[in-house]
């Protein structure tokens, strides 16, 4: 490993920016990784890919970055389309040269394994721009964290932080994320739990916004 510093870019993939899961889990990285090795910095994708500055300001920044950290939640079942729209306009404008890319998925179902085929899009993506894959991390019942930061979270992110630890030490040492890292990745409260929470809180924005009773409506029927 040389002592030259790197670029490491976060990317937030989450419509909800800086109040999102997404970002709360990439910051974490950013705030606790050597500063005497990455340089870092952060884009929150933008909504809209149509605009001049944004695609320029997205495509310098991807094109200075020596890391790739891609942030992400998971809707329906796939990253969000702001991300899909990313990853078409990188593969079209990218200069090609080593580069290293991981992805951290979150999403709002109690298991992880649902982002797995997420991950897939994420590593054929960097397979496709000769971006070396370094690996992902899964975070099920990701809508408990909601933007907090994890320093600010208490003992349930005890795990999430100790799985953000081990790939930053991975990341340090330009190795893969290890497999343990990602199954470290959980937050310990149980799926009932997570479910009566998470359902009253849905209840509770119904209420406040008046739509209570209105979950089934929809625009065909
Ligand atoms: C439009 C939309 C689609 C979603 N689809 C899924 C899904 O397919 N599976 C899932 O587990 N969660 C889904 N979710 C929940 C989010 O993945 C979850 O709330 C996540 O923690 C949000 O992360 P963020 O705060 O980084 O945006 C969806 C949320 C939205 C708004």
């Amino acid at each position: 490993m040389n002592n030259e510093v790197k670029n490491l870019l976060l990317l937030i993939g989450s419509p909800k920016g800086d109040k999102s899961t997404s970002n709360s889990l990439g910051q974490y990285i950013l705030d606790n990784i050597n500063k005497d090795t990455f340089k870092t910095d952060k884009i929150f994708i933008p909504g809209e890919l149509t605009k001049e500055k944004a695609k320029n300001e997205l495509i310098t920044r991807v094109n200075d970055a020596d890391l790739i950290i891609l942030s992400y939640p998971l809707y329906v079942d796939t990253p969000p389309a702001v991300v899909i729209k990313a990853f078409e306009f990188i593969e079209d404008n990218l200069e090609i040269r080593p580069r290293k890319f991981i992805a951290i998925g979150n999403c709002g179902y109690p298991k992880a394994s649902t982002i797995k085929d997420s991950q897939q899009i994420c590593k054929n993506f960097a397979e496709q721009t000769g971006m070396d894959w370094l690996g992902g991390l899964s975070l099920g019942k990701g809508a408990i964290i909601m933007g907090k930061p994890l320093e600010k979270s208490g003992f349930m992110v005890n795990k999430v932080k100790k799985a953000l630890n081990l790939t930053i030490n991975a990341l340090v040492k330009n190795e893969k994320i290890p497999k343990t890292a990602d199954e470290m990745m959980k937050l310990p409260i149980p799926d009932w739990l997570y479910v009566f929470m998470v359902n009253n809180i849905m209840r509770y924005r119904a209420i406040k916004n008046g739509a209570y009773g209105k979950y089934k409506n929809n625009p065909y029927s």
